[in-house]
């Protein structure tokens, strides 16, 4: 393998297996990882904590003003392998995945003011190249020029299938009717969207992996990874 660095970028639909393809080949090839959507989860926390955002209100406002004082980074856990986010100091990993927050993320995520800071910090992480990102923009607009763009897809029952484990696996106490319409709500928010909605960069390669085995699906991308090395 050669030593130039490349940027990964993967975007696609809620839990279409994007951080777990990302986190394998930031292993394989030595480079950073950073989950996107961890981010904008770590600040809807912010927000749900502070009263800004509830079940039925959202002041943009209060969100705005508070963006200085959200201070997000990712810290490297080498026990798990991967970094975990931290919120104003605090080890935030496992609120950000409740299902409380994935009912809120997406309506945070409009806010271009949000997103604005978000991107500026994602694209600083990547001036020295040798990153996977994954998210719902990456491709189109933090690293338009990412040298290998994936978007992945697959069906929303899979979908909702796939997080209802998790969630049961952790000991969360789910019901999967619910996390369904919170994916396919999300879908919906996240792809019609005003701010850089979900779509796929013209020269990002698809992958519906509804039927395809993980190994199946590394082997692959490793394949067009190789190429762009
Ligand atoms: O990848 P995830 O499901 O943890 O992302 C949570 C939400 O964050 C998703 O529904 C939309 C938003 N998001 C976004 O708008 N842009 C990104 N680059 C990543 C996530």
């Amino acid at each position: 393998m050669s030593n130039k660095k490349i940027i990964i970028a993967i975007d696609g639909f809620s839990s279409t297996g994007k951080s777990t393809i990302a986190k394998q080949l930031a292993k394989k090839l030595n480079y950073i990882y950073v989950d996107t959507g961890a981010m904008y989860r770590a600040v809807t926390l912010y927000a749900m904590q502070n009263k800004i955002i509830t079940n039925n209100t959202f002041d943009p406002q209060s969100l705005i003003s508070a963006l200085p004082h959200i201070k997000l980074l990712f810290k490297f856990n080498s026990e798990l392998g991967f970094a975990e986010m931290y919120l104003n100091d605090s080890n935030v990993e496992k609120e950000i995945r409740t299902i409380e927050v994935s009912k809120l993320v997406s309506k945070v995520s409009e806010v271009p003011q949000v997103r604005k800071k978000l991107v500026q910090e994602q694209q600083a992480m990547g001036k020295e190249r040798g990153i996977v990102m994954d998210g719902r923009d990456i491709g189109t607009v933090v690293f338009p020029d990412a040298e290998l763009k994936l978007f992945m897809t697959a069906s929303a029952d899979k979908r909702a299938t796939r997080r209802y484990k998790e969630l049961i696996n952790r000991g969360d106490e789910v019901n999967y009717e619910e996390i369904l319409h919170n994916v396919q709500e999300r879908d919906h928010i996240d792809s019609t969207r005003k701010d850089s909605p979900l779509k796929k960069a013209d020269d990002a390669v698809q992958f519906d992996n509804s039927d395809m085995g993980l190994t199946e699906q590394f082997e692959r991308i490793m394949r067009l990874v190789n190429d762009r090395l």
